[in-house]
């Protein structure tokens, strides 16, 4: 059965700001660093416990909770038809090292804010409705990012992934081990069951919304993106006594590779992005020589051609830059500019509306869950507007009534598509 207005608006005024700026307050204490971000990298000490929190939210909510094989966690209100595909909404708890409260914890808290008014306003749908937690979005500490969704769409990746070593050398199956010891028994749920819609919100890590006075992004499409890891192999020496010639000295050849990189990665028209965020020379010691030197680049663009011709050429102009040493060049993840169903796009624009909220459609530069999910099932996502545009950053901030507009989109999308 179709929802009506004045049941969606029932629905939209049962959101609770108060609430939902509580609930972000309790997850950041989770990881919570003296600068005011957090620290809560994918199935640490810190995520599992925030995890544990978020099941124990949920059950008060007589939600059941059920994890699949790569951890991500389901959050099911029963629908009046217990056959019907699922509506579901969601994002990830798991942050950047320096990461704010914000970015994924809103998508989570968002759909827990839509579980406490549809119990609020005495909601009943026909669907059932989800509110998802995906594992290790940030790929901080596990490469590459937006794993949980990944495999959740792509089960044929599962083995993979759970081989990946994390920067810490913990193993991503152990890490997972870890988690379940401490969640104790939940209902398994297999990967790709399927959807009839999913929707995620987020802070829109950019400026567009605050500069414009607008509330509601309506989120077009995610650009796409290639993720590489760099090995330079060469020779450790004495730094005091090996001939400058005579080294092979990778530090010297990866710097001459990334100066190069960027060079080639410039753009008059400003769409390419180009990011080497983590450097790691080996040994590690002042006076040796590094033989070894790892690091990641992070390119994204929204032309698919522009992407396609850049990325093709990243591991030639390595080789070419390498000097006396070995470079490999590995692409661990690759996406296409994926563009949002337009039917969800009018939804949200909708939504919108009806709470009156000023909305403008924006492209995300961010990657976010909502990509994957699109493989799956008509998917959308929501921006609302963060200071200065700054996240990956502990300084990340946003008002709660903000967060609560795009709750409140959020809340009136789901039961729309629910019945
Ligand atoms: C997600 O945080 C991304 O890297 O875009
Ligand atoms: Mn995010
Ligand atoms: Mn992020």
């Amino acid at each position: 059965m179709a929802f009506t207005e004045i049941g969606l608006s029932r629905l939209s005024d049962a959101i609770n700001e108060d609430r939902l700026w509580q609930m972000h307050m309790d997850m950041a204490k989770f990881g919570a660093t003296p600068k005011g971000g957090v620290c809560r990298e994918c199935l640490t000490d810190e995520d599992n416990q925030a995890r544990v929190l978020l099941a124990e939210w949920a059950r008060s909510l007589n939600c059941t909770v059920s994890v699949d094989a790569i951890g991500n966690m389901f959050i099911r209100r029963p629908g009046t038809d217990p056959t019907a595909d699922p509506v579901a909404t969601g994002s990830h708890l798991d942050s950047q090292p320096t990461g704010g409260k914000f970015d994924g914890a809103y998508g989570v808290l968002a759909g827990m804010e839509m579980l406490h008014a549809m119990n609020d306003a005495g909601i009943t749908t026909t669907r059932p409705v989800e509110v998802i937690n995906f594992t290790n979005e940030e790929g901080g500490r596990f490469q590459p990012g937006v794993m949980g969704s990944q495999v959740f769409a792509r089960p044929e990746e599962l083995e993979r992934m759970l081989n990946v070593v994390g920067a810490d050398g913990v193993l991503m199956r152990d890490a997972l081990a870890t988690f379940r010891a401490m969640a104790g028994p939940m209902d398994e749920r297999a990967l790709k069951s399927p959807y009839a819609s999913f929707v995620e919100a987020h802070i829109e890590q950019a400026p567009r919304l605050e500069e414009t006075g607008n509330t509601i992004g309506v989120v077009t499409g995610i650009q796409g993106a290639r993720k590489y890891q760099v090995t330079v192999t060469g020779e450790e020496a004495h730094s005091g006594t090996m001939p400058m010639q005579r080294r092979k000295d990778t530090v010297l050849a990866a710097s001459t590779m990334i100066v190069g990189l960027y060079q080639m990665m410039e753009d008059p028209a400003d769409l390419t992005r180009f990011n080497v965020g983590r450097f790691q020379a080996f040994p590690g010691a002042p006076s040796v020589v590094p033989g070894q030197v790892k690091f990641s680049i992070d390119f994204r663009c929204p032309d698919d051609t522009l992407r396609e011709a850049l990325g093709c050429k990243i591991a030639s102009l390595c080789d070419a830059l390498s000097g006396p040493c070995d470079v490999l060049v590995e692409e661990i993840q690759r996406a296409e500019t994926t563009p949002f169903d337009p039917n969800m796009m009018d939804i949200i624009r909708r939504a919108a509306a009806r709470s009156k909220a000023p909305s403008m459609d924006l492209l995300s530069g961010a990657a976010h869950d909502a990509r994957n999910m699109s493989a799956l099932c008509p998917t959308g996502m929501v921006f609302v507007p963060c200071k200065d545009g700054i996240s990956h950053n502990e300084a990340e901030s946003a008002t709660a009534s903000d967060l609560a507009a795009g709750a409140r989109v959020v809340a009136q999308t789901v039961a729309e598509m629910a019945g």
